[in-house]
């Protein structure tokens, strides 16, 4: 398909939340449009595809992104793909999945800056002093790890499935990390549940999610009274406690779609909601924009330059040392999901 500036100004007009970096006027449209034809016109030359998060700017995701979706989705999608190379437009830890399940493709991460609050706060050596101090836990990670800590750990699992994966696990002693407030969230659940498991989690934090205040939530109650309100699970729990529905980003989407209302608003970032206003035009969002930075670094420019170039600091390398349990790791989430 060839991108014309016009086709691609009628598919994100509807775009409103993204601050200064997601404003897509005719002319802005103009300056994109040539990146994404030679985008498109590489990737099918080098059998190539592009996979990307919600949370990236909408002109990745409505034109050269091949499949866009949350953590577990993308992880299936890479897993499934017959592609030689995949360029994945998120977050490093997301790539290393990616590359985990593929060890013979090429995946490259476009962007340099490509970190995680959550990932960054633990180490593999730190998971390793934990595993001594609680020789009788399973060890649960969450998908927003490095591969080092994904070695050292049972069990992963994504926003989309944490509850039933954890629910299903035969110890009752469960250390869930580096999420936090996400580990809060699970004991919550799992008492709802009836569950008797005893949990406990480590210190990280989502940088976005956790600014998130309850207050925010009263207030729009107030101001829109027909307004059904969406948060993640990397959200906080007296923030889980006031919502209407709390889920993966696939997850928010699929509610959104389903749903016989038309006002929303999602406690995530806030690539979220520029997606669903540009997919949904007939429902309409209302809320702050909250962003990611490193999710925001994704550009065309680096998805471009990646694929002509396929440089070798942006190629995701994984030690043999690793592979093998890291890989335990995501394979026991695929069997349990
Ligand atoms: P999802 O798996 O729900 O897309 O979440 C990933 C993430 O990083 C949320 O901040
Ligand atoms: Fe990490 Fe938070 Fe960004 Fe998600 S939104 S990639 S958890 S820093």
């Amino acid at each position: 398909m060839k991108w014309t500036a016009e086709l691609l100004f009628n598919h994100l007009k509807d775009v409103t939340l993204g601050g200064s970096i997601c404003v897509y006027t005719l002319d802005i449209c103009e300056t994109l449009v040539p990146k994404i034809n030679a985008i498109m016109k590489l990737k099918k030359e080098k059998n190539a595809i592009v996979l990307a998060h919600s949370y990236v700017v909408p002109e990745i995701i409505k034109t050269v992104s091949d499949f866009t979706g949350d953590s577990y989705e993308l992880s299936k999608k890479a897993k499934d793909s017959s592609a030689d190379i995949i360029i994945f437009s998120a977050v490093k830890f997301m790539a290393e999945t990616a590359k985990l399940i593929n060890p013979n493709k090429d995946v490259y991460i476009p962007s340099d800056l490509n970190g995680c609050s959550l990932a960054d706060s633990i180490t593999g050596d730190d998971v390793k002093q934990l595993r001594k101090k609680y020789p009788d836990y399973t060890f649960v990670c969450y998908i927003n790890t490095t591969v080092d800590v994904k070695a050292e750990c049972d069990v992963c699992v994504t926003s989309s499935n944490v509850y039933s994966i954890v629910e299903s696990l035969p110890n009752k002693n469960i250390y869930f990390l580096p999420d936090k407030l996400m580990g809060q969230n699970l004991k919550n659940e799992l008492k709802k549940r009836g569950s008797d498991k005893n949990i406990l989690f480590s210190e990280g934090t989502c940088y976005v999610h956790e600014e998130y205040h309850p207050d925010m939530i009263d207030f729009i109650r107030l101001k829109h009274d027909d307004v059904s309100i969406l948060a993640h699970p990397e959200c906080s729990e007296d923030i889980i406690s006031k919502v209407d529905f709390t889920g993966s980003t696939s997850q928010m989407v699929n509610y959104v779609n389903q749903s016989p209302k038309s006002k929303f608003f999602m406690l995530t970032e806030c690539g979220l909601t520029s997606r669903m206003q540009a997919d949904s035009p007939k429902k309409s969002f209302v809320g702050t924009c909250t962003m990611c930075k490193y999710m925001k670094s994704n550009s065309l420019d680096d998805i471009l330059n990646t694929l002509e170039n396929l440089p070798e600091h942006k190629k995701i390398s994984i030690p043999k040392s690793t592979q093998e349990k890291a890989l335990n790791c995501i394979n026991k989430m695929f069997e349990l999901a």
